[in-house]
């Protein structure tokens, strides 16, 4: 790590771009002059990249398009130049086969918008799902000063005077629905109701967990992460960040400085003391290996066995992110642990962690409970491991009914999500609340994308008999607004010739999440001739972008990056000719 504190203009990246007194600048200071700016406005100022996910077709991000007007003005007040530069929007319902088959696509993007414009440090603008982890792995691996700006959580839901909550009560409803106990009225009502206002999903989604798991890092201004986005507290943090990026230009304060494995520890705590969403594991873990942490799995299991479930939230409790920000949101979050966390960590401010939250703490204990008095003991987030994931899988507990924490029972397999999609449907299907269903290549080659099919419907006859929870085991992710006993991210996946792809229906499965165990009750003997008699699947891919994500994709438990974009080495800065 090196420290290179800028004290003249001649010191700013951008220098190279606008300074010069040769033709290559004169160009392009005179399109600078083009578009309407001074050579006063630019000369010798810092030159902020604004990274921007907005787009018409994701109501998650629909602020940041003033928002970054807002950033702009942080800018100016602080003596640098902003420069708006649209990124990929990945709106998490929309884009299709899932966001997560371009999430790398995103870091990338990110990484060489920085690299190719004369930027001196980046405020990046994002929040639904992918949007957080791409920019921040892209702003890692590109080493330019960087805050993130959260987008915020929308306003709660309501439905005849009930709270909804993003995705959770969708879910929800669509149960109660397929079991014949609300009609068309009352779903369009809902449709109606369950989005509110812009901004994130307002549960502890993995928009949520990603924009806290940041702030935790040490990626945002104290306390950014949990505000509404409609509330006048957004637009004022959006200045300050801003404000902060020229600052942070000027100290060289590089991401490398922030994110050191003590800063992923606490993040990883305050993932487990959020109880959030089985996605971040992920994400944190491709984060952490662009920045050079050794992260792995194991971690994430070894920490959720320390860490209890403090905040009350949905899926796991009962409140939501407008209720956690009354009740002093992320900050008084972390000052409720702050013996379990690093408090010398280094953030975006200059300052440490725990100068950060040292003014913080709890308005509502019902929202925010104290260690001592946590929702659930331990294990937000465990990984299991076993002849069915040899190199693991996830599960989130604390949102499962507990007898299926240790569970033997027969699989139900389905070879992929249109053969599921038709077989829960079935009014004879053979299936009792005791087996166990399977669902392969749901994986990140095999869906391709790894998509949120991992809360398997409860099958049609079971729901109208009333049962709202089973196990169910498959190779896909899970939407953080989910819930269930849903065993996630098996590794390696069914597409590739993980053992998954070798269960038939009728085998017993066992599952112990005490032990964090998972076996699949078959043979040795019996799974080498399943393996021999296995074809792999054709490809899903000829050309184009998916057939390099098919080349490239890494594992569940290898945070799913690109192989060529993973690790620390820096790519040249661009010649200037
Ligand atoms: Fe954007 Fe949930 S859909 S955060």
């Amino acid at each position: 790590m090196t420290t290179n504190k800028k004290t003249s203009p001649e010191e700013l990246r951008s220098y190279r771009w606008l300074g010069k007194n040769d033709l290559r600048s004169f160009g392009h200071r005179s399109r600078l002059q083009q578009l309407g700016y001074g050579r006063d406005d630019w000369v010798g100022k810092p030159v902020i990249g604004i990274v921007n996910t907005w787009s018409d077709i994701n109501a998650c991000h629909g602020h940041l398009r003033s928002r970054a007007e807002d950033v702009k003005r942080g800018v100016y007040q602080a003596g640098g130049f902003p420069i708006e530069l649209p990124a990929m929007s990945l709106a998490e319902p929309i884009v299709k086969p899932s966001t997560m088959m371009y999430r790398n696509f995103l870091a990338m993007e990110c990484e060489e918008f920085l690299r190719s414009h004369p930027i001196d440090g980046a405020v990046l603008m994002g929040g639904c799902d992918k949007t957080t982890p791409g920019l921040i792995m892209g702003a890692i691996s590109m080493g330019l000063p960087a805050i993130y700006v959260p987008a915020g959580p929308m306003l709660r839901g309501n439905w005849r005077g009930n709270a909804l909550g993003s995705g959770s009560d969708a879910w929800k409803y669509w149960d109660e629905k397929r079991a014949g106990r609300i009609g068309d009225a009352e779903w369009n009502e809902i449709e109606g109701g369950i989005a509110r206002s812009f901004g994130t999903c307002m549960v502890m989604g993995t928009a949520a967990t990603m924009m806290a798991i940041t702030e935790a890092l040490g990626l945002s201004l104290p306390g950014a992460s949990s505000i509404p986005a409609p509330d006048a507290s957004h637009p004022r943090m959006c200045a300050a960040a801003g404000r902060r990026a020229v600052e942070m230009v000027w100290e060289d304060l590089t991401p490398d400085k922030i994110l050191t494995p003590a800063a992923f520890d606490n993040a990883i705590r305050v993932h487990m003391a959020l109880g959030g969403s089985t996605n971040a594991i992920i994400h944190v873990i491709a984060m952490a290996r662009r920045a050079g942490v050794a992260l792995n799995m194991q971690r994430f299991d070894e920490i959720s066995r320390q860490v209890p479930v403090i905040a009350n939230i949905t899926p796991s409790g009962k409140y939501l992110m407008e209720d956690f920000y009354f009740a002093g949101g992320l900050r008084a979050l972390m000052s409720e642990m702050k013996g379990m966390l690093d408090l010398n960590c280094i953030t975006v401010t200059g300052r440490t962690l725990g100068e950060n939250i040292a003014d913080s703490k709890v308005h509502i204990p019902d929202v925010i409970h104290g260690l001592d008095k946590p929702l659930y003991p331990e294990g937000a987030t465990v990984v299991l491991t076993g002849n069915l994931a040899p190199r693991g899988c996830v599960m989130k507990p604390a949102a499962a009914e507990e007898r299926f924490l240790k569970h033997r029972g027969k699989a139900i397999a389905f070879e992929n999500y249109d053969h599921m999609a038709r077989e829960v449907e079935r009014d004879d299907l053979d299936v009792t609340p005791d087996h166990i269903l399977v669902l392969k290549n749901g994986g990140p080659k095999g869906a391709p994308g790894m998509p949120e099919w991992g809360q398997l419907p409860i099958p049609k006859k079971l729901i109208k008999a009333g049962v709202r929870d089973m196990l169910r085991i498959s190779d896909a992710r899970m939407s953080g607004t989910s819930y269930g006993a849903c065993i996630l991210h098996v590794a390696p996946e069914s597409y590739v010739g993980g053992p998954l792809a070798f269960v038939h229906t009728g085998d017993e499965i066992e599952i112990d999440v005490a032990a964090r165990k998972i076996h699949l009750h078959v043979g040795d003997e019996e799974l080498s001739r399943r393996r021999a008699a296995w074809t792999p699947p054709p490809p899903h891919f000829l050309r184009g972008y998916g057939a390099m994500y098919s080349q490239h994709i890494g594992q569940a438990d290898e945070g799913c990056d690109f192989d060529f974009l993973e690790g620390q080495a820096r790519t040249a800065e661009p010649e200037i000719h």
